[in-house]
């Protein structure tokens, strides 16, 4: 199969939208990350998506929408998800509510529960209508690699196993969306994203983070498989150049070649170092970190780096989402 990269105009979005109908794959932009969509009351389509993404069957599927008034066939609408449409959709966040029995067990893996999301991106938007039914997706990427931001990262990963991909050009905030389940008595945070457990608590009230979030993984040497480079990730969880110069004389010591992925602030004090540096964005406006985070991995495809020393940054705030993926995407993680 071909796969084409195709400007969003009128055309192309209907395009889109019949070839959904039809039960094919569409891949298309959001304003976190690119999304691999089929129609999410369809069995047989949502099961193309773990086959092109060679995803496991029981991680479930996230429903996306234009429209409220298409949510109530898929979901039962709690009052906190009336709260959190009403300050925070369309944008970044995806809110776990009851299903029904109109979602096949497919898109949820089994779970009684169904993600709900409305992308604030007009492609996305546009696209959605077009198919006129609740859009089944999960990040455009190979199963394990970094979700794309860019149409082109999404080709890499998926050529020749779908037939379009939407290009929106790159995508706003670069992580994804927050998770947040309001099934339970105390809403709780699955997966941390632009929408910050703050913004959350002042709409809900008290709001608790998963365990798995806070949860420090015991470093060094847990092995991760998620958002994963092609070369092993060494996490710096520090912005001292000093714990940089002396890993990197570690590694070259070992003939190693060392790729460093960190703020324009550390890169710029490392600038007599043998190393290979990609720089994700700048230490006083985390945004711009997100949303180069995703491309600064992937660049690492095309360079000789055979280790790479990622810096860290607060844990607060879009400091949560970025430690969250790096964390995840880290072979070793450093502490002071
Ligand atoms: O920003 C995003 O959310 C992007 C764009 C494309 O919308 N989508 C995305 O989907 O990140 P995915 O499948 O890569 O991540 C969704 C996460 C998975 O970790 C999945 O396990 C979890 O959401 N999830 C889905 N349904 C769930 C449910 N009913 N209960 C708990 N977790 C769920
Ligand atoms: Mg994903």
């Amino acid at each position: 199969m071909k796969t084409e990269i195709l400007k969003p105009i009128r055309e192309n979005i209907r395009r889109a939208g019949k070839l959904i109908r039809a039960g094919e794959l569409v891949a298309f932009p959001t304003e976190t990350v690119y999304g691999l969509g089929a129609d999410g009351l369809n069995a047989m389509a949502c099961r193309k998506i773990f086959a092109a993404k060679g995803r496991p069957s029981d991680n479930p599927l996230i429903l996306h929408f234009s429209h409220l008034s298409k949510v109530e066939q898929a979901a039962k609408i709690l009052p906190a998800a009336e709260k959190l449409f009403a300050a925070f959709c369309p944008g970044p966040l995806t809110i776990i509510l009851p299903k029904t029995k109109f979602v096949p067990d497919d898109v949820t893996g089994g779970l009684s529960t169904v993600g709900v999301r409305f992308p604030d991106n007009d492609v996305a938007r546009a696209f959605i209508k077009a198919a006129d039914c609740p859009i089944a997706a999960p990040s455009a990427n190979l199963s394990g690699r970094p979700s794309p931001t860019t149409p082109q990262a999404v080709y890499n990963d998926l050529r020749g196993k779908i037939e379009i991909i939407l290009d929106g050009g790159a995508c706003q905030f670069g992580v994804e969306s927050t998770i947040v389940d309001v099934t339970c008595e105390v809403p709780e945070i699955l997966r941390p994203g632009a929408i910050t457990k703050e913004m959350l608590e002042e709409i809900l009230g008290e709001v608790k983070v998963a365990p798995t979030i806070t949860d420090k993984p015991r470093a060094p040497g847990m092995k991760y498989t998620h958002y994963a480079p092609k070369v092993p990730l060494t996490l710096i969880e520090s912005s001292d150049d000093k714990i940089f110069r002396r890993e990197i004389k570690n590694l070259r010591a070992e003939n190693k070649i060392v790729g460093v992925m960190s703020s324009q602030e550390l890169i710029s004090k490392l600038d007599e170092e043998k190393i290979i540096p990609v720089t994700y964005g700048r230490r006083s406006d985390l945004k711009s970190i997100a949303a180069n985070l995703y491309e600064s991995l992937r660049n690492f495809d095309d360079l000789p780096a055979q280790i790479i020393l990622a810096e860290g940054v607060e844990d607060f705030g879009l400091g949560v989402a970025i430690m969250n993926r790096l964390r995840k995407a880290a072979t070793f993680i450093l502490r002071d």
